[in-house]
């Protein structure tokens, strides 16, 4: 017999960013962070798991080819929710699989992601979001969301916010053991429901810093990055948490900027300086900030991750087509400026 779950996650935004960890093994970061779920439509993760008592080994394939599950990453992931299973039974299939059945079967996982991982669009966070959803299902692991989201934080940092649509808080949390490290949902999806994201695919490369590596030499080195996490973050959370109660676009826009361009800043302020963003992305910051400063108030945000491509934020749907006519014009796909695609899609999941 062969037991299976599907589940379906998407990813991720930032608005404020989680860029430096306390704790490299638990990942545990330095400052809260607030993010925003996209709708799965556009950019999300589909994962199966299975298990077999004719598998021989646990198993991975991502889009189709096998992958490692050796790295301590997975390995945190799999064994945090193995340690909760709980006994299944399936009556139809007339399987029974016990508590401690599940400490000796093995597991077969394929994850599929519906746009293309070359897009350099991160994947990790659906990615793991998703894998540690699908086999919390399938072994019955009575955990709520927030539960979920500390052990999909163990897989990378910024999964554990994807166990929620909507608007996500990660909390930092003060416990050494990371019990309090945890994702919680600010507003539902429904909640902000006119916002529309707008992604331009600046480039397809792999980015030369990983996230990973990136906040680790940023930590090392930055002068400014103690200053942001203390300071500057703790204030920003509670005017975001603001801005998204009140729906403020005003608000929501300028923070959502600020960050992005704070987050870069201490990017350039590591040693040696990591530069995510290229001449295209600053032209795209440019045109939106001169198109903002002409309406008088913010009509569109942007946010920019450890890579060159630019998340555009419009207040509602008209402003979206409005900005992506704007781009269009200024960048149009496949000419000299290196864009290859626009993915436009709802906020919400
Ligand atoms: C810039 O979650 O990819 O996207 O925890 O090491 O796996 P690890 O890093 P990761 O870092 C994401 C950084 C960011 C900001 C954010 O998503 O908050």
């Amino acid at each position: 017999w062969v037991l299976m779950v599907t589940a379906q996650t998407p990813t991720n935004i930032a608005v404020i960013k989680y860029w430096g960890k306390r704790d490299e093994n638990l990942i545990l970061p330095i400052n809260d962070s607030i993010s925003v779920t996209l709708d799965p439509a556009h950019l999300c993760t589909t994962t199966t798991v299975a298990v077999s008592p004719s598998f021989t080994q646990d198993r991975m394939w991502l889009n189709g080819k096998e992958i490692s599950l050796s790295g301590g990453r997975y390995q945190s992931c799999l064994r945090e929710i193995r340690s909760r299973a709980t006994d299944v039974e399936d009556e139809k299939k007339g399987i029974r699989i016990t508590k401690e059945d599940w400490q000796n079967l093995h597991l077969h996982i394929a994850s599929y992601n519906n746009f293309p991982t070359a897009a350099g669009l991160a994947s990790s966070a659906a990615g793991l979001a998703c894998l540690v959803f699908s086999l919390a299902k399938l072994m019955n692991v009575k955990e709520d969301n927030s539960q979920l989201s500390a052990i999909a934080r163990q897989g990378s940092g910024s999964a554990c916010r994807s166990l929620f649509g909507g608007f996500v808080k990660w909390i930092m949390g003060k416990d050494e053991s990371g019990s309090d490290s945890i994702a919680v949902q600010l507003a539902d999806e429904k909640h902000w429901d006119e916002l529309v994201i707008l992604i331009a695919v600046v480039s397809s490369r792999q980015k030369e810093t990983s996230s990973t590596s990136g906040m680790r030499e940023t930590v090392e080195t930055s002068p400014l990055v103690l200053h942001r996490a203390k300071e500057v973050v703790p204030k920003r959370i509670i005017e975001m948490e603001e801005a998204i109660q009140n729906r403020d676009f005003p608000a929501f826009a300028r923070l959502s900027c600020s960050d992005s361009n704070q987050f870069h800043a201490v990017c350039l302020d590591t040693s040696p300086p990591i530069f995510y963003m290229n001449d295209t992305s600053h032209r795209i910051i440019s045109c939106v900030e001169k198109w903002n400063r002409s309406e008088g108030t913010p009509q569109v945000a942007y946010t920019f991750d450890a890579g060159p491509n630019a998340v555009m934020i419009a207040r509602n749907r008209k402003t979206a087509a409005l900005l992506l006519q704007r781009l269009l014009f200024h960048f149009p796909p496949q000419s000299d400026v290196d864009i290859n695609s626009y993915i436009v899609g709802d906020k919400s999941i």
